[in-house]
């Protein structure tokens, strides 16, 4: 085959992924989608919500249009953009299945922190806010309350709908009692309490996220039956439960921590509990969930030596840990969970 027969475009779309990756992560950080809302609007009335330059407005939405993020009605200068179900469904403020807290976060820390990727690639080093300054991770973020509250939402974003795919999918009708381990805002707990009226659910997280939990808890009206509690996950016993989670907790960490958790999870369970983990498990090839991977270059990034694993990496941790049972449970896209049984 002559080199006149391959296809480079593949080539291209993944090469020039920041072109539409970025024109998305400024409309949201506009709140384009959370201006339009279920409105129609002219480019010039959109231009003046956002302050945008006239030289701007209309490669801008009509790039949004071509990329499936807005529609247009018409075509020519009295056209009008809407919002597309999805973006009215994930991307507008108001909708209660927003998710794009996890892309403010994007925008506003990991795409600068990727611009340093290469460096990571060769030093195994972090390259976001603690590139300079060595301190925790945690430590640091959590450091600014605005980088807090956003940290948060970018989690409730990302992880919304795999809490709702575990609600549904695991049989949580033979347990009583679940401790979801850094558990942010409690959006899982607030979920399963939700899905499931016989559980009684517990938020586990650092004393300076515990409050935002409870907050977030007591505006949805649980406080009957979730709990938010504060602790260090390595420096106490987790609390016992029927059941523990962790969503996107092992990733974060390297081996000896990873193996620290998944033992705390061990001792705090009874015979017969669950130790379910929600990550965006990789395939045992690691050739194919190409977002996992991608995960594992951003706790790189993150962490330095934190990293994402596989479904038979995680079935080996919890045999040496003393579980007897592990199951591998699709979730939404690239995401999986990891369930081990005592
Ligand atoms: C990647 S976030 C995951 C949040 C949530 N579970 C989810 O899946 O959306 C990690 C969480 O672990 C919490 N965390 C980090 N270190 C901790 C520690 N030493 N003890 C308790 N929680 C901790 C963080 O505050 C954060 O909420």
């Amino acid at each position: 085959m002559s080199n006149a027969e391959l296809d480079p475009s593949h080539i291209m779309q993944v090469g020039m992924g920041f072109w539409p990756s970025k024109t998305v992560l400024s409309a949201v950080e506009l709140q384009l989608f959370t201006h339009l809302g279920a409105e129609a609007m002219s480019g010039e009335e959109i231009g003046e919500r956002l302050g945008l330059h006239s030289r701007a407005i209309y490669d801008f939405l009509d790039t949004l249009v071509a990329l499936r993020f807005l529609e247009r009605d018409g075509d020519g200068p009295d056209s009008r953009y809407r919002n597309t179900a999805e973006s009215a469904a994930f991307l507008d403020k108001g909708s209660p299945t927003y998710i794009g807290g996890i892309l403010e976060m994007c925008n506003a820390r990991l795409y600068g922190f990727w611009g340093d990727l290469t460096e990571a690639l060769q030093t195994g080093k972090p390259q976001n806010e603690i590139k300079h300054t060595g301190k925790p991770m945690f430590d640091e973020l959590y450091s600014d309350p605005a980088r807090l509250q956003q940290f948060m939402e970018a989690m409730q974003g990302i992880s919304l709908g795999n809490f709702h795919a575990v609600a549904d999918k695991f049989d949580f009708s033979k347990y009583k009692t679940v401790c979801d381990v850094g558990g942010a805002t409690g959006q899982l707990s607030q979920i399963l309490a939700t899905h499931h009226p016989h559980l009684r659910c517990m938020s586990y997280d650092l004393p300076v996220v515990a409050p935002i939990a409870e907050k977030s808890i007591a505006a949805a009206g649980l406080t009957d039956r979730v709990a938010a509690a504060g602790g260090d996950f390595f420096a106490d016993p987790l609390p016992r439960a029927d059941v523990i989670t962790m969503g996107m907790i092992l990733h974060d960490w390297n081996l000896d921590r990873k193996m620290h958790l998944i033992r705390s999870a061990y001792d705090a369970l009874p015979e017969g509990g669950a130790f379910i983990v929600i990550e965006n498990l990789i395939d045992d090839a690691r050739r194919e969930n190409a977002f996992g991977l991608m995960m594992s270059l951003n706790m790189l990034i993150e962490f330095g030596d934190a990293f994402d694993f596989t479904g038979s990496d995680f079935a080996e941790w919890c045999g040496e840990a003393g579980f007897r049972d592990v199951e591998i449970l699709p979730l939404t896209g690239p995401a999986s969970a990891g369930i081990a049984y005592k």
